[in-house]
């Protein structure tokens, strides 16, 4: 029934006209400065906007989840576009399936939801590199969020390819798009270029125009807003529930004496981070803070509120997430204890916020779509197939790159994932010996092993040596894995792979062959038969593929259903589920527990597919033991475990 309720809603709206300036010619929205707000249509406005980021969505999702936003009382979303998500490689440009934001804005604009987008180029958003591509690495030197002419020449090209997509979606040309940030708190960043920020705006103003409001958000500090801001952007501050809301108002007004007063993000929760606990923003807090803003609102106009930092947070699929200084990678789960949940699930949280903003708006008739249901598929087996040792002929189809000294990920074209770099022994080391990354070059962990017997684990900030055994001539085996790129403050030229030399002793290892691994692609159907062709079961501890099947009950409506996967006594990897590439799972370290499937990834009509590689340990010593589960909630809280916990 609420199903049908969304979709008789979804089609009393008018589809989006085709830009037609003539046909428009009524919608405006502008600044108001003397009456300290926001006009729409010359008439006074406020938005209560949340925060969804469609790149951790899945598609199939997106309308459930802004019905629900709309439910809850907003009347506006905000929403980041990842560069690095669009433009992987220089020039190839993706924008359709889950890169489809033409469609994302379009679903939002039939929900009747307004947009304020934040195309950066950079975002931050604990997303791989603040958004940023990869690719701009390959200049060594350069210098990112500044006017170095390199950048500014792939911003260039980016944003002319970007924007004159967003300006149908405007307002002003009949879109969902009332206003646009440029660049992201870009007073926390060192760099404080105002020949940068000069350029966004000139790029900006001419793709989209000159009537479009263009502002930026910056932290509620004044040493922020001093590099943030620019005259002809609208400066906005973003705070959460600890802040004195008089206070940080104060310092949008040192900058902006007129005008609407703008919180732009509100934290409704907070992130995580691997091996440090669950975060948590009180509801209590929450209701207080939104309660005491619209009440402001009511009073002096204060125009807007966000919920940015989130409505709904999602899911860092694949190898999305990013990661914080000192090195600190962002788990899976972008839950953030937000209203909605990370599997788009009614919260206690939801309903409060629904109930606060009914007090000052008329919130929506009609039901709320409920809580879409999971299903514990139960145990799935699982037997190892083959290392990524056995696995190189496959997965490196091209071969390896070979060079004196280890070369970075983003010198072998090779972004995400996992680089085997490969050398011989040069001496015996028949009593221990140190193998080091003296500089910290191990960028971010690596899994060592010599002629097949593992050694132990390198890792970035944490462990910087280890000692193993072997003889000269014997095959060392590193294998790296990039764990997210940072993504705010000054470190964002984050290098993978050993980016600097290892020494066994006191020599520089040299000769290196190295494989990248072909586990790249958010979807890979073939990557089942990729690791099992060359079957060749063993009970190795070295990093392994292991693979199972589970059937989901045919003729069952409403199936396939949601679910939660989770790894009893494995330790850390990667999962794919029918080759979606789910994310890592880390029990050995937590908080995170259990990974978000959604259902669109399942099939009734065949086997669905489990593949796994664990770098670490698995239970599989034990059959009775080797197996993964299926079960119905997810757990996001579990326990924390020391990093140096090696097996
Ligand atoms: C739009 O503008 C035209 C011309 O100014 C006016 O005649 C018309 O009533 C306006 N429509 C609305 C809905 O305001
Ligand atoms: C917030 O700041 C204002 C202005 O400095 C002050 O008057 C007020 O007492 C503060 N409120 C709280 C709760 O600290
Ligand atoms: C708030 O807006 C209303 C409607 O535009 C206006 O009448 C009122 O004077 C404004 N109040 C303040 C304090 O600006
Ligand atoms: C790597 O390159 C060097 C120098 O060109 C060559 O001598 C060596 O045989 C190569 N190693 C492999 C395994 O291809
Ligand atoms: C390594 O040890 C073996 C005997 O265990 C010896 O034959 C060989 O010469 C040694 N190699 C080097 C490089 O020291
Ligand atoms: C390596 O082994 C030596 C000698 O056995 C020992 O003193 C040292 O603590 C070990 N170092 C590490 C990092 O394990
Ligand atoms: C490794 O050491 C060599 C010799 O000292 C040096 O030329 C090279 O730049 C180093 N490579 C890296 C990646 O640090
Ligand atoms: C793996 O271990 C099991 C149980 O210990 C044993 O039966 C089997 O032979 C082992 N397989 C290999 C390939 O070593
Ligand atoms: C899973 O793999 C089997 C082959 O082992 C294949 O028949 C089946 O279609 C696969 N399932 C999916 C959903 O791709």
């Amino acid at each position: 029934m609420a199903r049908r309720a969304l979709l008789c809603f979804l089609l009393l709206q008018p589809l989006l006209a085709a830009a037609e300036p003539r046909a428009q010619a009524n919608r405006t929205f502008t600044i108001d400065y003397e009456g300290d707000q926001f006009l729409k249509d010359g008439k006074p406005f406020r938005y209560i906007s949340g925060s969804i980021h469609y790149s951790r969505i899945p598609r199939f999702y997106w309308k459930d989840r802004l019905f629900k936003m709309k439910m809850a009382g907003l009347n506006a979303i905000e929403t980041y576009v990842p560069w690095n998500f669009h433009e992987p490689f220089p020039g190839q440009y993706q924008f359709s399936g889950e890169q489809d934001l033409e469609y994302f804005l379009q679903l939002v604009h039939e929900v009747g939801l307004l947009v304020i987008l934040r195309p950066g180029p950079y975002i931050c958003a604990e997303w791989d590199m603040g958004g940023l591509p990869v690719w701009l690495l390959e200049k060594k030197s350069i210098f990112l969020r500044s006017s170095d002419p390199d950048y500014l020449k792939a911003v260039d090209k980016w944003l002319e390819v970007l924007l004159p997509k967003m300006k149908p979606y405007l307002y002003q040309n009949g879109g969902p798009i009332i206003t646009v940030q440029v660049e992201n708190e870009y007073g926390s960043y060192f760099a404080c270029d105002y020949n940068y920020l000069r350029f966004l705006l000139k790029v900006f103003r001419q793709h989209l125009g000159e009537e479009v409001v263009l502002f930026t958000t910056d932290g509620a500090g004044e040493n922020y807003l001093k590099c943030g801001t620019l005259q002809d952007l609208y400066a906005t501050v973003d705070f959460g529930t600890s802040s004195n809301i008089t206070q940080a108002f104060m310092i949008q007004r040192k900058v902006e004496p007129k005008g609407p007063l703008v919180n732009s993000e509100f934290y409704t929760g907070w992130l995580d981070h691997w091996g440090e606990s669950h975060q948590t923003v009180s509801t209590k807090n929450i209701v207080a803070s939104l309660t005491d803003m619209l009440s402001r609102g009511a009073n002096v106009n204060l125009s807007l509120f966000h919920f940015r930092y989130m409505f709904i947070g999602g899911t860092n699929f694949g190898f999305w997430n990013g990661a914080n200084m000192p090195y600190l990678p962002q788990p899976t789960s972008y839950d953030y204890d937000a209203p909605l949940s990370e599997a788009g699930d009614l919260t206690e949280k939801y309903y409060a916020v629904r109930e606060a903003i009914g007090k000052f708006e008329k919130l929506p008739e009609g039901p709320i779509p409920p809580s879409t249901p999971k299903f514990a598929y139960g145990k799935v087996a699982m037997k190892q197939v083959n290392t990524v040792q056995d696995s190189l002929d496959v997965l490196c189809p091209a071969g390896p790159f070979n060079s004196t000294y280890p070369l970075t990920f983003v010198q072998m074209k090779q972004y995400f994932g996992f680089v085997l770099y490969r050398t011989i022994l040069p001496k015996n080391c028949s009593e221990p010996v140190l193998l080091s990354s003296p500089l910290g070059g191990v960028h971010d962990r690596a899994y060592v092993s010599v002629n097949g017997v593992s050694q132990g684990i390198l890792e970035r900030n944490r462990v910087l040596s280890i000692n193993i055994t072997g003889k000269a001539g014997d095959t060392l085996d590193v294998l790296v894995e990039n764990l997210g790129r940072i993504n705010f403050g000054e470190d964002i030229n984050d290098f993978k792979g050993l980016i600097s030399n290892l020494t066994l002793g006191s020599d520089v290892l040299k000769d290196w062959l190295m494989f990248p691994l072909d586990l790249q692609n958010e979807v890979d159907p073939d990557l089942e038969k990729k690791v099992t062709s060359r079957s060749n079961p063993s009970n190795s501890t070295l990093p392994s593929f292991y693979v199972g099947q589970f059937s989901i009950p045919s003729g069952i409506p409403d199936f396939p259903q949601d679910t939660f996967i989770q790894f009893p006594d494995w330790t850390k990897g990667q999962v794919w589920i029918n080759g979606f590439n789910l994310g890592r799972y880390w029990p050995g370290r937590g908080p995170q527990v259990t990974l978000y499937v959604p259902r669109h990834i399942l099939v009734t009509s065949a086997l669905n597919n489990i593949t796994v590689l664990e770098l670490e340990r698995s239970p599989c010593e034990s059959q009775q033991r080797c197996f993964v589960e299926m079960v119905d909630k997810p757990i996001l809280n579990g326990p924390l475990f020391s990093s140096k916990k090696n097996p």
